[in-house]
């Protein structure tokens, strides 16, 4: 069939919007009509040539959701008019990872998704007879797209689209990091760095978690006021402070973070999160990617002294299991989507989207079809 896509022909060139042909599920694949789609960093890091795995051409996106088209053979859990998130991290329920009940990693499809190809090593996308790679395993900056079954989390019929969209990556990776991974405690203080959707979410969990002091850095004063309607308790702008902010940070939760969040990708500040922790038993959780190559450094001391350094990918969230939870906290009003979205637009702008972010104007943009 023909779809309209957003294809990406090489690093540092903008989208180009194109109609390109897409051939049908095969086994164990599902075929959706894309709504909405938010665009987020990893897109945009993708697309400058920085990521040493970035493959092209391609069709990026990865925080979308649809609905069911068709089913191919041996499809079980999904049928046609179902609504779904596409999920970069799957959950095939069946490989050692998944059965090990410790992680959300699961590898079923891990190498050919890095190759941005389908699991049998083939795409469905291509332009005038050319290949198009598949990306993150989910390419939803298309308004149709097949992803594997293990990739799709079935959500509720009455969720707008147009809004949980953004649970299939910045948002769902904030919360998690909180709920999942640090599994904050009531009474707990948080400090938060990088206060842009995924920062934010994590404020949002940390409050339903039921944290004490949620602190928010952000060298963009701009950020406060956001943080506060979620529940950030205080806001710390790093150029403001006299000093170092590692001993600020110590000196406002009276003897450190029972939790940091790093959501930045800075290594430096990483080690400003750690360092910020509480001695004894402090947990600094990285959920910022860093760039390829990058890494992070502290003197050994500080780990032997009780604190604990650990990260995050997709906010350990099972997509199948999870998503569909964290599409009810939304829609029970548990959680705030609609302010994190700063424009909608349609996919004919999505260029737009990247200049916003990368101007520092949006939290997140959805372009939609
Ligand atoms: N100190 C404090 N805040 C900073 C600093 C710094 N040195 N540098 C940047 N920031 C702030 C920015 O002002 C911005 O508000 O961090 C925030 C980052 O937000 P976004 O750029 O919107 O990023 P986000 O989408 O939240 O993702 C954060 O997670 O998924 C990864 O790749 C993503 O690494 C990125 C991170
Ligand atoms: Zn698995």
């Amino acid at each position: 069939m023909k779809v309209k896509a957003a294809v990406a022909h090489s690093a540092k060139q903008p989208l180009s919007i194109e109609i390109v042909d897409l051939e049908g599920p095969k086994e164990g694949e599902v075929l959706v009509e894309i709504k909405a789609s938010g665009v987020c960093h990893t897109d945009a890091y993708t697309l400058s040539g920085a990521d040493p795995e970035g493959l092209f051409p391609a069709i990026l996106g990865h925080e979308g959701a649809g609905i069911v088209v068709e089913v191919g053979s041996g499809v079980k859990s999904l049928q046609k008019g179902d609504r779904v998130i596409p999920l970069y991290v799957p959950e095939c329920r069946n490989c050692k990872f998944c059965l090990s009940g410790k992680t959300n990693l699961c590898q079923a499809i891990r190498e050919t998704q890095g190759k941005g190809v389908m699991p049998d090593g083939s795409s469905r996308f291509s332009l005038n007879g050319k290949m198009l790679h598949h990306y993150m395993g989910t390419s939803t900056f298309a308004n149709y797209t097949v992803v594997p079954e293990i990739a799709l989390a079935k959500i509720r019929e009455d969720a707008p689209l147009e809004k949980v969209c953004l649970l299939g990556c910045g948002i769902t990776t904030g919360i998690g990091a909180v709920i999942n991974t640090a599994k904050v405690q009531v009474g707990d203080n948080v400090v938060v760095f990088g206060l842009g959707g995924v920062g934010l979410s994590v404020i949002q969990g940390a409050k339903l978690a039921g944290a004490n002091m949620i602190i928010g850095v952000d060298i963009n004063p701009n950020k406060k006021a956001l943080g506060e309607k979620l529940g950030m308790t205080h806001f710390v702008n790093p150029k403001e402070v006299e000093g170092d902010l590692v001993p600020y940070l110590v000196n406002l939760t009276n003897g450190g973070a029972d939790f940091s969040f790093e959501c930045i990708g800075n290594v430096k500040i990483m080690r400003q999160a750690l360092e910020c922790c509480h001695k004894g038993w402090g947990t600094c959780v990285i959920v910022g990617v860093a760039g390829a190559g990058e890494e992070i450094s502290t003197r050994p001391f500080q780990l032997v002294t009780g604190r604990t350094w650990k990260g995050t990918a997709f906010g350990g969230t099972k997509g199948r299991t999870h998503l569909p939870k964290i599409v009810d906290w939304y829609m029970e009003g548990k959680i705030n989507i609609d302010d994190l979205i700063t424009e909608f637009m349609p996919i004919e702008d999505i260029n737009r989207a990247f200049d916003l972010m990368h101007a520092g104007k949006s939290i997140r943009s959805v372009v939609t079809f």
